[in-house]
């Protein structure tokens, strides 16, 4: 299977640093002419200077995901530039917690405004022009917190599982006009939103233990699979959440497996 993603349009939401940077690098790498938007300039310029040694086309747009002005305004100007866009990937999320009875408002409005509303705000303003061409792909970075959510984790979590919800409606509003509107649950990919690669070797094996394939994933594995959904070969796929987090929803104590491997190990030595 060939996917061919050359000459389209993306956008991608906050893309300065983590996985979003790596989703706009790969998808310029295939051919995409990718704007990349983010609330820190200093990220995005240097994005800019990969694009530029790479000679990757796109574009970079200081924009916060929870300003409708500046969304509107931003995806305008991206529309105008390359004439189209094709894909739209809302990456752009936070991860601030704690437990409900000392959760400040701040906090919970953050994770609502920028994982949920500015997905939504980014949404309604591509929908247009992704109805005018009669064809989009949106992407949506859900979590497996919008399934099993962890400890202190109430105001991202309900963020996420409500974008995987929101993603299923538009899946509906939108599948007229042939636009598919999917969400991805990453993890456990280090990054600097949660520093997984700085704990503790314990905590990191408490982790580890969590996951059917016990490695944390890496960018490109996110990245794979936004290429193929954006891709013809996922026309049919719409209003789904999609896991890349090597099973950590599959099994109910994948350390199991691993305990009875290292004993047959042992044994065969
Ligand atoms: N890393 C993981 O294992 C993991 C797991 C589950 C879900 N996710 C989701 O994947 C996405 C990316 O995560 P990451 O680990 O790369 O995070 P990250 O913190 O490394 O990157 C987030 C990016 O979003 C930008 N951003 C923050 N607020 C913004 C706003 N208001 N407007 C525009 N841009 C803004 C930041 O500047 C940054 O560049 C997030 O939505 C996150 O919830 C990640």
């Amino acid at each position: 299977m060939i996917i061919d993603l050359n000459g389209k349009v993306a956008v991608v939401t906050g893309a300065g640093r983590g996985i979003g940077r790596q989703i706009a690098l790969t998808l310029a790498r295939e051919g995409v002419r990718t704007i990349a938007l983010d609330v820190r300039q200093d990220l995005l310029d240097e994005l800019g200077s990969q694009f530029a040694e790479l000679g990757y086309e796109g574009a970079q747009y200081i924009c916060d995901v929870r300003d409708a002005l500046r969304v509107t305004e931003v995806v305008r100007e991206a529309s105008e530039l390359f004439g189209r866009i094709d894909i739209l990937v809302n990456n752009a999320g936070v991860a601030s917690g704690g437990v409900v009875e000392s959760l400040s408002e701040d906090v919970w409005d953050a994770n609502m405004d920028i994982n949920l509303k500015g997905t939504f705000l980014m949404c309604k303003a591509v929908a247009p022009i992704m109805k005018a061409q009669g064809a989009g792909r949106i992407l949506n970075a859900a979590s497996f917190a919008a399934i099993v959510p962890a400890f202190g984790s109430a105001a991202y979590a309900s963020s996420k599982a409500a974008v995987k919800q929101f993603t299923r409606v538009l899946a509906g509003e939108l599948g007229p006009w042939n636009i598919t509107v999917n969400c991805y649950s990453p993890g456990m990919i280090p990054t600097e939103m949660n520093h997984f690669a700085e704990l503790s070797e314990e905590r990191q094996n408490r982790l580890l233990d969590t996951l059917t394939l016990r490695r944390w994933g890496s960018k490109d594995d996110v990245c794979s699979l936004i290429c193929f959904l954006a891709s013809d070969h996922a026309s049919y796929i719409t209003g789904t959440m999609i896991d890349v987090s090597g099973g950590k929803l599959a099994t109910q104590i994948p350390k199991a497996a691993y305990d009875v491997a290292a004993q047959r190990d042992v044994k065969a030595q």
